[in-house]
């Protein structure tokens, strides 16, 4: 039977490996020659225990949460490839066996010769990680598998509250009858504004993160809103066609909007009541600027637009007919708002940027919704261009 060997290929930051230059003595194969850190798997030894136990002897370092790489059948022996990040400078690594550690990029390998085949394992690693990304991904399996159908066979559908006959929640977040709104301008009485060829909106369209100090109108932000989550066709109680698509017509989303410049509308916090088509007003709030930039992460351009949109998810509208499997077309149903007001700004020399990246507790409690069964999931500033 073959002998087997474990080695370990540390990766750093710069893409580099740490590669270990053997004691020249004639006694020793391959002296003086560059090698991957490693050694025999002894008897009774499994590949990973041994590579545990090489590294702590020949280096002091922890490998145990390294992971596996490949195995190379060479003719001499069967050599396990571990791979591990690892981010600390060579000199300050303790050495037990050999001259001295250095790290290498791809180019300083090529051609070198390495002690036991080490370059055929090399250029095959630096090959795959030129496509690849050399972090770790498999910590990301979890989330990946987010983005994957397979929960369809997991989940029995029977137990859905849809299935179980509980009525649908609301197609709209209630309020107060009381409270006070703002009527918007229909959709067909704003027969000069939007009018603009698909093409050359699909063409124009990209971020705008500076805009001018020209105001909204009323009828401008009313096209948008109905772009965004507008209206066609009310079916039930429970559910209404929209000008966006939504994963089983479920519709999870809400639409605040941070008024800072639009026409006839005070500064603050208000929400888009689609099946009315109207305007509710929220709330003032005194610092908006200062807190909407704190909660976008210190992305001004969200405090200097004429109107922020913001928009939440109520998570049990989708999980009401897909339980479990919800939560990747609420992601995927977002896209679709945030891109028809890309689009629809385009239509009124206006501009938005999509942002992603904001402060989730801040942005949740600015909005004063429970962070729970309603949370912020999207944000758009939109201004005229400059
Ligand atoms: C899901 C998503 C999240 C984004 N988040 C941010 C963000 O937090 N901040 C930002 O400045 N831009 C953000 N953007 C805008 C992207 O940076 C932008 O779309 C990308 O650079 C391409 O530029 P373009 O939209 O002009 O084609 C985001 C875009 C998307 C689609």
């Amino acid at each position: 039977m073959k002998r087997s060997g474990s080695s370990i290929i540390f990766l750093n930051s710069r893409n580099e490996v740490l590669l270990l230059q053997r004691d020249d003595r004639a006694d020793i194969a391959y002296p003086n020659m560059w090698d991957l850190p490693g050694g025999h798997v002894d008897e009774g030894e499994t590949p990973e225990s041994c590579i545990v136990r090489e590294m702590r002897e020949e280096i002091e370092t922890d490998v145990s949460a390294c992971r596996r790489y490949a195995v190379y059948d060479f003719e001499d022996r069967v050599e396990h490839i571990f791979l591990m990040e690892l981010d600390v400078a060579a000199e300050t690594i303790p050495l037990h066996e050999g001259q001295r550690l250095r790290w290498f990029a791809a180019e300083e390998i090529e051609g070198l010769p390495l002690a036991y085949g080490f370059d055929l394992v090399l250029s095959e690693f630096f090959a795959s990680t030129k496509n690849h990304c050399p972090m770790d991904t498999s910590r990301f399996e979890a989330h990946r598998y987010f983005l994957k159908d397979f929960i369809r066979q997991t989940f029995d559908f029977s137990e859905t509250d849809q299935n179980r006959r509980i009525p649908p929640p609301p197609v709209e977040k209630p309020c107060d009858p009381q409270a006070e709104k703002k009527e918007l301008p229909k959709i067909e009485t704003l027969t000069d504004i939007g009018h603009i060829d698909l093409r050359t909106a699909i063409a124009k369209r990209q971020s705008c993160r500076t805009y001018g100090d020209r105001p909204l109108s009323l009828g401008e932000l009313s096209f948008l809103l109905w772009s965004t989550q507008g209206i066609r066709v009310r079916l039930d109680a429970g559910h209404a066609l929209r000008t966006v698509p939504s994963a089983g017509c479920r519709h999870a989303f809400e639409t605040y909007l941070s008024i800072n410049r639009v026409t006839g509308l005070e500064q603050g916090i208000y929400r888009y009541l689609p099946l009315e088509h109207q305007l509710l007003f929220e709330f003032a709030e005194e610092n908006l600027e200062r807190r909407i930039t704190r909660a976008a992460l210190g992305q001004q351009f969200a405090a200097e637009a004429a109107l922020t949109f913001i928009w939440t998810v109520i998570p049990y509208r989708m999980e009401w007919r897909y339980g479990p499997a919800a939560h990747k077309v609420i992601a995927l149903d977002a896209g679709h708002v945030c891109q028809n007001l890309y689009l629809a700004c385009e239509a009124i020399d206006a501009g938005t940027c999509a942002i992603a990246a904001y402060d989730q507790d801040a942005m949740d409690s600015l909005l004063r919704v429970d962070g729970k069964e309603e949370f912020t999931i999207y944000l758009a500033p939109v201004g005229k261009k400059p």
